[in-house]
């Protein structure tokens, strides 16, 4: 499964690939409909939640986090929602995880009520930490973006773009948005910034 990856994923675990809550997957392009549809059924849920109502929700709270992760993968995964449990070449310490979420959510939530950066940065900055972080077995880009898209639209602005396409099976755009990553690694978010909104 690894080696046919695009740039920038995280290989599986094969215990966290046990995770698989349907038997019958047996290509990649099956496993990707059936979470792009869970992830439609979690992106409905967050809209509905903290954007299409009058009485929105906080998303930058701990519990929002880890229960939007779960309502995009439990479907198709049975670690959705859950800290990973192994050490990854991207990502902090398994240890550090839930003690470095906390720290981003108070971060972010310092940057808001002083208006540190404006809105879009804000929610970059958040994603990049948040990536850094990888909380979960898998999904912490596709997680991610929603969060920021998510931060964004209750600062008022419309979701991010993300390069228009899908990220996740276009190479040349998901090299620029690794790209774009490596370059906030680096302290400088513009061109995330840039790319979010192209
Ligand atoms: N050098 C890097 N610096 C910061 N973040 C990175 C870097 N390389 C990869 N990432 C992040 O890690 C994510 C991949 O992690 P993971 O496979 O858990 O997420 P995903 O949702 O399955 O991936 P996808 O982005 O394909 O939807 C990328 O989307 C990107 O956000
Ligand atoms: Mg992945």
């Amino acid at each position: 499964m690894t080696s046919s990856e695009p740039p920038g994923t995280t290989p599986l675990d094969p215990d966290e690939s046990e995770g698989l809550l349907h038997d019958h997957v047996s290509t990649r392009e099956e496993l990707n409909q059936l979470e792009e549809a869970n992830i439609q059924l979690g992106q409905e849920w967050a809209q509905r939640r903290a954007v299409m109502t009058n009485r929105p929700v906080d998303v930058l709270i701990e519990t929002f986090l880890f229960e939007l992760h779960r309502r995009m993968f439990h479907e198709v995964w049975d670690w959705a929602g859950k800290i990973r449990k192994t050490n990854k070449n991207l990502g902090v310490d398994k240890a550090e995880i839930r003690p470095e979420v906390r720290k981003l959510i108070y971060d972010a939530r310092y940057w808001r009520e002083n208006s540190t950066y404006p809105p879009d940065e804000l929610a970059v900055r958040f994603h990049h930490r948040l990536v850094l972080i990888h909380p979960f077995p898998n999904g912490n880009g596709r997680h991610a973006r929603m969060m920021a898209d998510l931060v964004v639209q209750q600062a008022g602005r419309p979701p991010f773009s993300w390069g228009d396409q899908s990220l996740t099976s276009t190479f040349e755009l998901r090299s620029s948005y690794i790209s774009a990553l490596r370059e906030a690694d680096q302290g400088d978010l513009a061109p995330l910034v840039r790319f979010a909104r192209t």
